[in-house]
């Protein structure tokens, strides 16, 4: 059994974490909620997985049956790495999963990476980076490990091209690689329409408001070579704030597609999990407007979360004073098209 629904998860007052995040968080509620003792008693299968800075988490299941979790720079690693064996309890590894760069790409940026294992053995990490030519994009590259480790290392494909890089719309971040039930492999990111916004929260909350579309390519097997053109699945609307990001793909048990996304600036308190369905990968997907995931006594800004088709969780949520976003896990019911965290 994975998650002991009595367990607790508490944090000890204001620890005086680590590292400061890429830009100061504008919270406008007060600190008072993380501060208090956080119990996850009986309600939920939540818990705190790593109480450090781990935003964007992503992970994979070793052949030795233990987990591993990507997430974005921090802690002095460009790409963190933590292990699980029962994937409620988590180590931060001290290594570096990422230790050289693409032709395209620049420091200090390397966000939201998403990992798998693709057939042949190895594992292959999607993550976004700052492109050097143009430093105000983000675009999304692809590194395969050298040996059947998921902790990496990862080398940057030699092609020394982004894998998905649309300038002229904002560039691309938060990756999520998914393989549908026929073994199709696909690619699924933001477009990172922010960067081209005219200010505001999260730099898009100032008419005109740019488009962030989540968009669907599929790939050949290899998880890296383009097949056809990219769909987009879903925009932002009005209930979304300033964009919609962080897409998590999954297959339902009743063959619904789920699409698990983040809405509103990941610095505001509205930042959540919501859901879109179709019955085909391509859409049309409905959003149903109900977060799954959204501020409360013990979550605060939760996001930036991935699924998989077990219904395994893990996303972040700030913590220790809203310093820094801490990893957690859950555990969500995938069975139908009506996902909630059990
Ligand atoms: C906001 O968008 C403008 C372009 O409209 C860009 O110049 C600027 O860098 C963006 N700011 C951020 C923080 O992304």
């Amino acid at each position: 059994m994975l998650f002991n629904p009595s367990l607790s998860v508490t944090i000890l007052g204001a620890l005086s974490l680590l590292p400061t995040v890429r830009s100061s968080p504008l919270l406008s509620l007060s600190e008072q909620s993380l501060n208090k003792r956080i119990s996850f008693e009986g309600s939920t299968s939540i818990t705190l997985a790593l109480n450090a800075d781990f935003p964007d988490p992503a992970f994979v299941q070793h052949t030795d049956g233990s987990w591993y979790a990507f997430g974005t720079n921090g802690n002095g690693k460009r790409i963190q790495v933590a292990h699980s064996t029962d994937f409620v309890s988590w180590n931060l590894l001290d290594v570096e999963a990422l230790p050289t760069l693409s032709g395209w790409e620049t420091e200090p940026d390397h966000w939201a990476p998403d990992v798998f294992k693709r057939s042949d053995g190895k594992y292959v990490m999607y993550y976004s980076a700052i492109v050097s030519s143009n430093p105000n994009r983000h675009c999304i590259g692809v590194a395969i490990a050298d040996s059947t480790n998921p902790a990496g290392p990862y080398i940057p494909t030699s092609t020394n091209n982004p894998l998905a890089c649309p300038l002229e719309q904002g560039g691309a971040i938060d990756a999520n690689s998914f393989q549908d039930s026929d073994g199709t492999r696909y690619i699924l990111y933001k477009i990172d329409g922010n960067s081209v916004g005219h200010g505001g929260d999260c730099n898009n909350s100032i008419e005109p408001l740019a488009a962030t579309p989540i968009m669907l390519q599929r790939l050949s097997e290899d998880g890296v070579t383009p097949v056809g053109d990219a769909v987009q699945l879903i925009d932002r609307d009005a209930s979304d704030g300033p964009l919609v990001e962080a897409p998590s793909l999954v297959r339902a048990g009743d063959g619904t597609y789920l699409l698990f996304y983040s809405t509103h600036c990941f610095t505001d308190v509205k930042y959540d999990v919501r859901v879109a369905t179709a019955s085909s990968i391509t859409g049309p997907y409905s959003k149903n407007g109900v977060s799954v995931l959204a501020l409360n006594d013990q979550l605060y800004g939760p996001g930036g979360a991935t699924i998989l088709n077990d219904g395994n969780m893990l996303f972040h949520g700030w913590c220790n004073g809203n310093s820094v976003r801490c990893m957690y896990a859950a555990h969500m019911d995938v069975s139908g098209g009506s996902p909630f965290v059990e």
